[in-house]
């Protein structure tokens, strides 16, 4: 099958008003497959907005091309081009009826009143605002508004849906709401979308696959899954989720996996292929992979210190302990209800460790 979108080697490049020279997208290569809800995820000034601008033809790209559903659009004008955007700040028309904001595209293209009509109902039926044909734009509230301004990007049945944020401005609650509905609006619609977000926890609810951005570059693309168990950089691993990495050298390695000492002198063994002898590597663990106890395993890492930190954040804990050393480690756990009054408390001793199985080699250096 086709894929929906495609990105060839795009590069974009700014010039500032005190002549400098910002590289926004650095040969960006991407697929998107028809009805993939795919992320675009990094810390701001990455190039997310950059991206999308350059799909919806709002900007043009320095080198590279783009396909959208097998024909090249690298040059055509956006509203040539079978995509919409809904951007954070909604951009509706407060004074107008929810019907005529919706229905604003069609009439412009010129299409009957009777079509209009039937189209913007079902619209509002799909994104559950029926009944509310004819109340103004600044009487609804921000969840109301988010999903109009859905019906109306998606009324001219775009290929592609392109969101820039649209969540940022909800409150948490109604973001949560917000994220389940609009996956399952994608899904029943069966159109791609390729969402942006700096918020790492709702690119891996959300997204059928992830693409990691940061100075212009994919640092990796990826299902949820991926970017979270297996980050290929440090940047993947510290920018999505919390983790410990254990900086060390691979002392062997087999067909099936590694030796590697850590710079504390623990010896540790992986499961990754393909490493050297002698290759640097970072090892990542997870918090929620430290355990509290004594292993029982010489080959796990271990881990003896004071306990420096205690967050409790509802359902968890979260524990940051120091050792005599100087390194620290966090851990995130779930007591069950007879450990709940056990806690270690601030200063006081503390025996974690990370299974080997749980251990996570990073190889790639980031892409600069
Ligand atoms: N019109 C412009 N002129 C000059 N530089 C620009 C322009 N638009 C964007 N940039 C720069 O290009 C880079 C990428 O910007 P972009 O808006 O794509 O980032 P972003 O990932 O969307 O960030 P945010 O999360 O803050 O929205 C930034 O360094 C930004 O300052
Ligand atoms: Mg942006």
């Amino acid at each position: 099958m086709t894929p929906i979108l495609s990105i060839s080697d795009a590069t974009k490049r700014y010039n500032t008003p005190d002549g400098n020279v910002i590289t926004a997208l650095d040969n960006v290569s991407l697929v998107v497959e028809q009805n993939e809800f795919v992320t675009l995820l990094g810390p701001s000034g990455c190039g997310k907005t950059t991206l999308l601008r350059t799909i919806s033809g709002f900007e043009d790209l320095e080198t590279g091309s783009i396909q959208i559903d097998g024909s090249t659009v690298t040059h055509l004008p956006a509203h040539k081009r079978p995509v919409n955007t809904v951007f954070q700040k909604y951009a509706l028309f407060p004074h107008m009826s929810i019907s005529k904001n919706v229905a604003y595209s069609l009439e412009v293209s010129g299409v009957s009143k009777s079509q209009i009509t039937t189209r913007v109902g079902k619209m509002l039926e799909l994104v559950g605002l029926e009944g509310f044909e004819n109340r103004k734009v600044n009487q609804l509230s921000g969840g109301q508004q988010q999903r109009v301004a859905l019906a109306r990007s998606l009324i001219a049945q775009p290929k592609i849906l392109l969101l820039d944020e649209p969540l940022s401005a909800l409150d948490k609650n109604l973001r949560h709401k917000m994220q389940q509905e609009l996956k399952t609006l994608q899904e029943e619609i069966g159109i791609a979308f390729v969402f942006v977000t700096h918020d790492q926890e709702e690119a891996l609810t959300m997204s059928d696959r992830i693409v990691v951005l940061s100075d212009g570059k994919i640092q990796q693309l990826g299902t949820p899954e991926d970017i979270y168990r297996r980050p290929e950089n440090e940047f993947v691993a510290r920018f999505v989720g919390e983790g410990n990495l254990f900086d060390g050298e691979v002392t062997q390695s087999t067909t099936k996996g590694a030796s590697v000492t850590l710079t504390t002198g623990q010896k540790t063994v992986v499961s990754q292929s393909g490493l050297k002898k002698g290759d640097k590597v970072k090892l990542l663990a997870r918090p929620e992979d430290v355990l509290i106890g004594k292993s029982s395993n010489t080959k796990d890492i271990t881990f003896n210190g004071t306990v420096d930190h205690v967050n409790f954040i509802g359902a968890e804990y979260q524990i940051l302990a120091k050792s005599k050393d100087g390194t620290s480690i966090k851990a995130t756990f779930r007591p069950d209800v007879e450990q709940r009054d056990q806690i270690a408390g601030v200063g006081s001793d503390i025996r974690l460790y990370v299974p080997k199985e749980a251990l996570h080699v990073i190889t790639k250096e980031k892409v600069i």
